[in-house]
């Protein structure tokens, strides 16, 4: 496995390989691996004949008071991990290396991300699709891998590569669940025992829309009290947003049909979880 950590290192790299005309797949990550980061590797090693994972911590997506200095990091056990998945390239650029002195430029995908996470976060998904799109231009990726956990950002860079007719196709893998059902998240680290145990609030909710649609339920705005309602018996929990959306446009339905997408954020303690289901709505009786 080769580690970069410039741009020109892994462009020279990988302009030989590009030269054979092979596939060339990219997972972007912030490092702290877990499952859910190696289930898109085993998924890009299956479609791609060169795997390259980024591994960057990027301060444009967090907010003044977010946690990018805490966020964890651990590059040795991730380039082992990385090593041990059959990743063939690990590009770990520095922060001054990403974004150098005198870098002006940003990407911006307009109104879906003013939504849900996007209302919380400002600013959150620009450099989100700034870093994303830099990747995607440094690497030459046909395909880009992420985790539907994210279910709005991989709407948002879908739009952006649409928008901007970038060549890489993005693709959505499924969430990976620990064996209760939490959501995979390098997030997860921060829970003491307690809110571990709360943190399951989130999936309970989830399955409760799930239950809630097949009973019979269509009215989007009931549903979603009724998933308030749910989190709410959490002591340890305090909502950001539950929200019953298009797949598409990430609005919120009012008479729930086809395919909908229940996605919340939930603070447990002073950390802030997000999940998401995609539901077919059954046919009415
Ligand atoms: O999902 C993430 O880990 C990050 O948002 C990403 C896509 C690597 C961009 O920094």
């Amino acid at each position: 496995m080769q580690v970069f950590e410039t741009v020109r290192g892994l462009r020279q790299f990988l302009a030989a390989h590009r030269a054979t005309n092979i596939r060339i797949g990219l997972v972007p990550t912030m490092g702290s691996l877990h499952a859910g980061h190696i289930s898109l590797v085993h998924a890009a090693r299956q479609e791609c004949e060169v795997v390259v994972m980024s591994i960057f911590v990027n301060p444009t997506q967090f907010g003044p008071q977010e946690d990018f200095a805490a966020y964890p990091r651990d590059l040795a056990g991730d380039l082992q991990q990385a090593r041990e998945a059959g990743v063939d390239v690990v590009f770990t650029p520095t922060v001054a290396e990403m974004y150098p002195t005198g870098f002006l430029t940003e990407v911006r995908v307009s109104a879906i991300t003013a939504l849900l996470c996007g209302a919380s976060r400002p600013g959150h998904f620009h450099g989100v699709t700034t870093v994303v799109g830099k990747l995607f231009h440094i690497v030459g990726a046909d395909r880009a891998y992420f985790g539907q956990k994210d279910y709005q950002q991989v709407t948002v860079l879908r739009q952006m590569t649409r928008d901007l007719c970038m060549p890489t196709t993005v693709i959505t893998c499924p969430t990976i669940r620990e064996p209760d059902g939490l959501a995979m998240s390098s997030r997860n680290a921060y829970l003491t025992p307690a809110e571990r145990r709360a943190a399951l609030v989130l999936w309970r909710t989830l399955q409760l829309a799930q239950a809630r649609l097949a009973q019979g339920e269509r009215h989007g705005d009931r549903l979603m009290a009724t998933l308030r309602n749910a989190v709410a018996q959490e002591p340890l929990a305090r909502l950001d947003y539950v929200a019953v959306c298009d797949p598409d446009t990430l609005c919120e339905v009012a008479q729930l049909a086809g395919t909908v997408v229940v996605a919340l954020a939930v603070y447990i303690g002073a950390t802030r979880l997000i999940d998401n289901v995609v539901l077919q709505v059954p046919p009415s009786a």
